[in-house]
């Protein structure tokens, strides 16, 4: 603030009272939605106070990297609905789980990953890791004999996903977190699906040491930010992300942070209203003749459907459907392309429901469907006009 003028400090000019204004506003604002704080630059009162601040602690701020108030009740907030105790915020789902593999992994380490894992995870420890001499392992989710035979002394890091990409069967978690524990291993799990609501990832049996969450997904819902969240409850685990974290420069924008606090009060409706649409259109594409499968862990007959079961009642608005094999690439493509509400385009959980085509074959070591499969992300659409889409879409199709 510019000090007030006097006979030895003339008044500073128009430039510098712009920036240095005498006027505060009141504080005790209140307001349903948090402020947005931005800043890479923080100030402190004195050197003294500079010199005193704990960047690790919440109970000051120190540079824009470390923490604003906006990231702080975000991270707290992220905490709660994961059940953890601390959280780390970072630019993508992607950049949470390379925070975790840099963080935690050395030369000469091992990482196990399922087969049925987030593609550029996998991709990840493909090559990044790979050049710096950590090794990985993918493992068959479904077959939790496949993990304890994957498992070396080398390996440090297992991760875990509910349910897997794309093909979605629903591993039984349980079984495999006794198998990472009875080696010692740090068990992480890829909670994007469950999003703090279907999967509580810290309560379950046996417990994961580390929640990723990629908040692009449900707490974001807008199809408009990319953030990724690190949560835990070990407060020497926190650290150990939390310096990493800090050394590798990850941050998040303050409009950013605060587009996804201004969506989480709605995170419950939505991700219900999604799984209830969810349902009723994988329902729908159960009975239909082109389809040999649908692949929706509530679904009984979904692959590890009796895991889901023994875990969780909701389920996010995410399916895939297997077409049968008599249908072409060429013609599944065209039925893609008829689709008029479903938008073609990567990722889910926003309000616009989103259809991906795949084909499986060369990713994966494990089983995969024999057909092609197509993803559906469920929005927030009226579930009647998108069965009617797809309905009208299947023209398209054309005679096997
Ligand atoms: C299961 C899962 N994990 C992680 C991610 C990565 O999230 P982001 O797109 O924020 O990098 C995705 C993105 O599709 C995902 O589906």
């Amino acid at each position: 603030m510019a000090k007030p003028s006097d006979d030895q400090n003339p008044p500073p000019s128009i430039s510098t009272s712009l920036i240095h204004h005498p006027y505060t506003p009141p504080a005790g604002f209140g307001a349903p939605q948090p402020p947005v704080y931005k800043g890479s630059t923080v100030f402190f009162p004195t050197t003294a106070a500079m010199r005193a601040r704990d960047w690790k602690q919440k109970a000051g701020y120190t540079y824009g990297l470390h923490g604003t108030p906006t990231t702080f009740l975000l991270e707290e907030r992220i905490a709660t609905l994961e059940g953890g105790v601390q959280t780390l915020l970072l630019p993508s789902g992607l950049a949470a789980i390379t925070l975790v593999d840099f963080a935690l992994l050395k030369s000469g380490d091992e990482v196990l990953l399922p087969e049925n894992a987030y593609n550029p995870g996998k991709e990840l420890a493909r090559h990044e890791l790979a050049q710096w001499g950590i090794g990985h392992r993918f493992y068959d989710p479904t077959q939790p004999d496949s993990l304890a035979a994957a498992i070396t002394p080398q390996t440090r890091l297992v991760w875990l996903e509910a349910p897997g990409s794309i093909t979605m069967e629903f591993p039984d978690l349980r079984a495999l977190m006794q198998v990472a524990r009875r080696h010692d291993c740090i068990v992480a799990l890829d909670n994007t699906w469950g999003a703090g609501l279907a999967l509580r990832p810290f309560e379950i049996e046996g417990g994961v040491d580390i929640s990723m969450h990629a908040l692009t997904k449900f707490p974001s819902g807008g199809g408009d930010v990319l953030m990724g969240a690190v949560t835990t409850r070990d407060e020497a685990l926190h650290l150990t992300l939390k310096y990493a974290h800090m050394r590798m420069g990850w941050g998040v924008g303050g409009n950013d942070a605060e587009a996804v606090l201004r969506s989480l009060p709605s995170l419950p409706l939505r991700y219900d209203a999604q799984d209830r649409s969810g349902r009723a259109l994988a329902q729908w594409w159960s009975q239909r003749p082109e389809v040999a499968q649908v692949l929706h862990p509530a679904l009984p007959g979904s692959p590890g459907h009796e895991h889901w079961a023994a875990l969780c009642t909701r389920a996010a608005g995410l399916f895939s459907i297997v077409f049968d094999r008599r249908f072409s690439t060429t013609q599944v493509d065209a039925f893609v392309d008829a689709l008029r509400l479903f938008r073609i385009g990567y990722s889910w959980a926003g309000p616009v429901s989103l259809v991906v085509p795949y084909e499986l074959g060369a990713r994966r070591a494990m089983p995969v469907p024999d057909g092609v499969v197509v993803r559906f992300s469920v929005g927030l659409e009226e579930v009647s006009d998108l069965i009617a889409d797809c309905e009208q879409a299947l023209r398209a199709l054309g005679a096997p």
